[in-house]
């Protein structure tokens, strides 16, 4: 994947804009598929810097960038390169460990998901990290993604009134055993329950309730939870490792009987909108969103969008969302269906 990455040229129109100095930390999988290529397509970003544990990755990934600067100590890195932000892709230890670090140094990082192993430690590092004025940032792409963005704004308009219900099935092929050194129902949890259950919360609010209906563990895991929001909406959720390819699917019905659809980031189906062709007859109409073929992805998978508005926080000292405290419900949840499903 290294050999793939290649220098994009700037356009001309944007020589004018001072990029961010980027150290990323972290030359796995997530760091060269999506979260480099996307800061590439960025003006406004110049990786300056790469940290690895392991000397040959960050040497590697070092050289393949045309960027100077590489250790396996982040701290050494920062003394030295005058960051602007710091990007991680890392095991979650390692994202506590480096989130202190950037508090010390008073440099905004942004950690891709998950930002910690437990609940406990992300109660520690958010109080650490308010404590230190840092301005810190989660890698939730799916709330970037551009056709959930859009979702969002209809939420926001009044016409189409509150979520009543909402259902998310995120289903994948992985992960199929236990990651950084925590049981497999955690790593399962951490991995890819945080996703869908954060998508849960964002578009509904808080949950009061729910019932875990089922968990199957045969070399994977299905699980499957009826949810109760605090507005008194319906919630379903389902995710698991056993399905051949990875599938998401988010589903709303609001109180003006409209319904939104939304099936693996490339099509979004709103039925009922009040903005349809015929008012007189909106519920017999369905307006269809779908990404351009020309899309080259990092907008739709909101890697993109996240990473740019991480960066514009950094640059104007403002706060980004998610932030580490906005994964604290998600974390709670977390941990109780933990519970649920030890039982
Ligand atoms: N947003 C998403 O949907 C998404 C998708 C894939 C992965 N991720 C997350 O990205 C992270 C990395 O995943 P990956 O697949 O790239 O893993 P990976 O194992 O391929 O890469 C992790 C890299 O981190 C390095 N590393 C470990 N500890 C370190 C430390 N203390 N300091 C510096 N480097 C260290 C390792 O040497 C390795 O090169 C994980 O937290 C994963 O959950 C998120």
């Amino acid at each position: 994947v290294v050999a793939s990455l290649k220098a994009i040229p700037v356009p001309s129109s944007s020589r004018e804009i001072i990029p961010a100095r980027v150290v990323i930390v972290g030359a796995g999988e997530q760091a060269l598929t999506n979260l480099i290529p996307s800061l590439q397509q960025m003006p406004e970003a110049q990786i300056v810097a790469v940290c690895d544990a392991d000397l040959d990755r960050a040497s590697s990934l070092a050289a393949h960038l045309a960027v100077e600067n590489y250790a396996t100590s982040m701290e050494a890195l920062l003394d030295s390169v005058n960051a602007t932000a710091i990007i991680a892709a890392c095991p979650p230890q390692a994202h506590e460990d480096i989130i202190r670090a950037a508090a010390r140094c008073r440099v905004p990082v942004f950690v891709e998901k998950p930002p910690a192993s437990s609940l406990d430690v992300m109660r520690m590092l958010t109080r650490e990290s308010e404590r230190a004025g840092l301005i810190s940032g989660v890698g939730m792409n799916f709330r970037h993604a551009q056709p959930y963005a859009i979702v969002k704004e209809l939420l926001k308009k009044p016409e189409y009134g509150q979520p009543i219900s909402v259902s998310v099935r995120f289903l994948a092929s992985k992960p199929r055993q236990a990651m950084w050194g925590l049981s497999f129902l955690r790593t399962f949890l951490l991995a890819q329950v945080i996703h869908p259950l954060d998508l849960m919360l964002d578009i509904g609010g808080k949950i009061d309730s729910f019932q875990l209906v089922r968990i199957i563990q045969d070399g994977g895991i299905l699980l499957d939870a009826q949810l109760r929001y605090a507005s008194g909406a319906a919630g379903s959720l389902l995710c698991g490792t056993c399905a051949p390819r990875f599938a998401i699917r988010v589903e709303i019905v609001t109180d003006r009987d409209i319904t939104i659809s939304l099936s693996g980031l490339s099509e979004l189906v709103v039925t009922g909108s009040p903005s349809s062709p015929v008012p007189g007859d909106a519920r017999a109409w369905s307006q269809h969103w779908r990404p351009s073929p020309m899309d080259a992805g990092f907008q739709r998978t909101g890697y993109f969008p996240e990473l740019a508005a991480f960066l514009h926080s950094a640059r104007q000292g403002t706060a980004f969302h998610p932030e580490l405290s906005d994964l604290l419900p998600t974390y709670e949840l977390l941990d109780e269906l933990e519970r649920r499903a030890l039982r």
